[in-house]
């Protein structure tokens, strides 16, 4: 069972963007996965969440930088959001990976919903402006 299954909801209908968060939340999904086996790899485990680092970061420079070509009202409040994500995760990933917590429970909340919420609130508030200015 998928911690997070795609959903229509999640759709901007930008296919590029899509197609990164929806391959953001198969990473989620195959975390919860390998977290769900009766002994999860610990190396699967790093391997997947330092991609999905990797992977964040780079689809949020392909956000912000259509945001700084057109002028985005909304940049500053956005790049918050985007930031303090990337410093959550960033902390989860060393943390793993020096021995002092594993990704729990409360590890796959955060992920899952903060993706949840800002699809479907942050990002989605951009569509018009991306249509708007031929990015979609
Ligand atoms: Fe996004
Ligand atoms: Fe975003």
């Amino acid at each position: 069972m998928p911690i997070m299954p795609w959903s229509s909801a999640l759709e901007l209908g930008i296919a590029k963007i899509d197609e990164q968060h929806h391959w953001l939340v198969d990473r989620i999904n195959d975390l919860h996965d390998e977290l769900s086996k009766p002994a999860p790899d610990r190396k699967v485990v790093g391997d997947i969440l330092e991609s999905l680092v990797d992977y964040t970061m780079n689809h949020f420079i392909v956000e912000e930088d259509v945001f700084k070509r057109h002028g985005y009202p909304q940049t500053e409040a956005h790049l918050a959001e985007h930031n303090a994500f990337t410093s959550k995760i960033i902390g989860l990933l060393d943390q793993f990976q020096a021995g002092t917590a594993d990704v729990g429970d409360e590890a796959m909340a955060l992920l899952k919903n903060w993706l949840t919420h800002h699809i479907m609130d942050v990002d989605k508030a951009y569509v018009p402006f991306f249509k708007d200015k031929g990015e979609a």
